[in-house]
């Protein structure tokens, strides 16, 4: 029969074992941190100011045809190269390429505030939004037609995330997750629906929109 290992020989096991790990990632690649996109746009000045008014970048550079664009120490996170000649793609729902870029708020609660602050000053509705399970996130669309994701971690850690998409059966089951609407889940937050909670029901299917979303993405038949 084997012999349990002492709780202070386990813990040494362990640190071995995390050890190990620490070096077996030091011996191959260095992994880099994400950084920025650049998209291409025929207009310029309507991009800037609207990543301005939702996701507070400013241009760290402006040139005739291109910016750098950051709303942190970053010194860009959108690049745009800027032509008139570049062309609307009409068939953007079947083409490859990009879906979305996803800004993350720290709190649910900021991205209701963000939900609220841009209905109000610009009329900007999300164009599909969804409690996936380990985000809400609610997805905007630029003046160019690119989905811009507002999100934000529905445990309120990563770690707890990721470790709930790798192993529930909910999110086997239903990796897209339930629409919600935000102004549903606004009204319930005033009424006192503590953060949790709201969060709880929006999975339930308590908060679904009154009409269908447009997801900007069909698979090609
Ligand atoms: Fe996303």
């Amino acid at each position: 029969m084997k012999k349990r290992k002492k709780p202070a020989k386990r813990a040494a096991a362990r640190k071995t074992s995390s050890r190990r790990k620490t070096a077996k990632a030091k011996a191959g690649f260095k992994r880099p941190t994400f950084h920025h996109a650049l998209l291409k746009t025929p207009r310029m000045d309507e991009m800037i100011r609207w990543y301005a008014d939702v996701v507070g970048t400013s241009p760290n550079f402006y040139a005739p045809g291109i910016a750098f664009l950051s709303n942190d120490d970053a010194n860009h996170r959108i690049s745009l190269a800027g032509s008139p000649n570049f062309r609307d793609n009409p068939e953007f729902r079947t083409t490859a390429g990009m879906h979305h870029l996803a800004f993350e708020y720290d709190s649910v609660d900021d991205l209701l505030d963000a939900w609220q602050r841009l209905r109000d000053e610009f009329g900007y509705e999300p164009h599909v939004a969804v409690h996936h399970g380990m985000t809400l996130s609610f997805y905007y669309v630029d003046p160019d037609g690119n989905s811009v994701e507002l999100q934000a971690d529905a445990f309120g850690n990563w770690k707890k995330s990721t470790k709930w998409m790798r192993e529930s059966a909910e999110f086997k089951a239903d990796p897209i997750g339930k629409f919600v609407a935000p102004a549903k889940m606004v009204e319930a937050r005033a009424k006192g629906v503590k953060t949790r909670e709201l969060l709880k029901r929006a999975y339930a299917g308590q908060y679904v929109p009154n009409a269908p979303y447009d997801y900007r993405l069909e698979l090609p038949g």
